[in-house]
């Protein structure tokens, strides 16, 4: 099997992102899923248990992982939509959080920690709660059995100097949380690579 970039992900005219910035971020993501192919090939080659297919299958996780996350962050972004006010979403993250201002700010304080990596508002199935993650690199520190709601990348080359200071303003944010109000917005979700959970 083999993946493809999933182009009508591709967002455009967002407000604080250039077309120009998203086109040099998605040739980034253009090489994780040439990448992920090249290593599931190679690995059906290196003889099992070998020095070479071992690395291989310690790299598959950052390419694999580096393919989906670009792929929930592109979906994640939409120019003109906003989060409904009588959304399941924003209830959901206004008890969680005592309002929706004070989970954007523990959403952009976790993306402006130092180092590099994601933060994803992730949704636990089995009790419903909410959690703003810190992920490092691509494959670091995800928690086992919840769903991916909205996804910030933040290695460097997310940000240009296209954007504005802080690359979590509420509007673009709050613009993206309403895009995956429901798990059937997440790309991956309908292909079946994410279970959908109850929608918070
Ligand atoms: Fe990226």
């Amino acid at each position: 099997m083999s993946y493809s970039a999933q182009k009508h992900l591709k967002p455009k005219a967002l407000s604080g992102i250039s077309d120009e910035q998203i086109d040099q971020h998605w040739q980034l993501y253009e090489a994780y899923v040439k990448n992920t192919n090249e290593i599931l090939e190679e690995l059906g080659e290196a003889e099992s248990g070998s020095h070479p297919w071992s690395e291989l299958k310690r790299r598959l996780g950052f390419e694999f992982n580096g393919m989906v996350l670009h792929e929930y962050y592109f979906g994640n972004l939409s120019a003109g939509s906003s989060l409904s006010p009588q959304s399941a979403l924003r209830e959901a993250l206004a008890e969680r959080w005592a309002d929706i201002d004070a989970w954007h700010n523990d959403f952009a304080k976790t993306g402006a920690m130092r180092g590099i990596g994601w933060v994803i508002l992730y949704h636990e199935p089995a009790t419903g709660s909410l959690f703003n993650w810190w992920i490092s690199d691509h494959e670091v520190n995800h928690p086992a059995g919840l769903n991916p709601v909205l996804v910030m990348d933040v290695f460097e080359h997310a940000a240009s100097t296209s954007m504005p200071s802080s690359t979590t303003s509420p509007g673009r944010w709050s613009s993206s949380a309403s895009r995956t109000a429901s798990t059937d917005t997440c790309p991956r979700a309908s292909r079946g690579y994410f279970a959908p959970g109850p929608s918070p």
